[in-house]
């Protein structure tokens, strides 16, 4: 599902990735850490093709992403859910309305609309919210409707980037349940987080980097 060949990345002279190679399987739910500015968020930005690789091989499912034309990396990220802090939501739409975008790009049926988005801000208890904006949310109740919006799509592979940063710990749970319960339907899931109590016990494949490379891999 993912792979990374030799993946280089510099910005400007700094080298982030040098020989940085790893592989997923569609299905997996992994986890990717290491030190600050080892290049977590840049591994994950290159997957999301928000960045493009100097050199070596990457890629998601059957796209190849050093060979994706400019037109078409919208219709890949059709596929990607992400949970970035960079990628906010939108202040001045509603829940709902912050969940219902990404489908009513994709031109799909209103009622469908309807329906897939209830569902989903059911799943994260967050239905009750629907017609709140979100700066009258806490931060977890946040950070749900960002995961809503990432997984309505139904994509097939979900990218995360500290999802739980400024999470007390009830809320980290409630957030890497929902995580484990779309990884259950089918979806390929990688976090990237400092934080080892999400990793630590859970049995999955947890990917180091550090020193521009992927330095090791352990269980969880
Ligand atoms: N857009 C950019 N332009 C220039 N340098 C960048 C850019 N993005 C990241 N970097 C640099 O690349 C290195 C890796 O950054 P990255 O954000 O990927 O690290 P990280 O492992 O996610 O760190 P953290 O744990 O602090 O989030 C850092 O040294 C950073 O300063
Ligand atoms: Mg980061």
């Amino acid at each position: 599902m993912i792979k990374l060949s030799n993946v280089e990345k510099s910005y400007d002279d700094a080298v982030v990735l040098k020989n940085c190679s790893m592989a997923m399987e569609r299905g997996e739910f992994a986890f990717i850490t290491g030190p600050s500015g080892a290049g977590k968020s840049t591994l994950l930005k290159l997957l999301y093709c928000s960045e493009q690789v100097d050199n070596g091989h990457i890629s998601v499912d059957e796209w190849i992403l050093s060979k994706l034309k400019k037109r078409t990396v919208p219709y890949f990220r059709r596929n990607i859910g992400v949970v970035f802090q960079d990628f906010k939501l939108l202040f001045n739409k509603t829940v709902f309305e912050n969940v219902a975008l990404s489908l009513r790009i994709h031109r799909m049926d209103p009622r469908e609309i309807m329906e897939r988005v209830k569902l989903i801000l059911k799943e994260v208890k967050l239905l009750h919210k629907s017609d709140v904006f979100p700066q009258y949310l806490s931060g977890g109740e946040q950070q749900r409707v960002v995961i809503a919006r990432a997984m309505v799509s139904q994509p097939m592979l979900l990218l995360a980037d500290e999802p739980t940063g400024n999470l007390d710990t009830d809320n980290a749970r409630t957030i890497m349940r929902l995580f484990r319960e779309i990884n259950t339907k089918g979806t390929t899931v990688l976090i990237a987080t400092h934080n080892e109590d999400l990793y630590y016990g859970s049995g999955r494949r947890v990917f180091f980097l550090n020193n521009n490379h992927i330095e090791k891999e352990i269980v969880g």
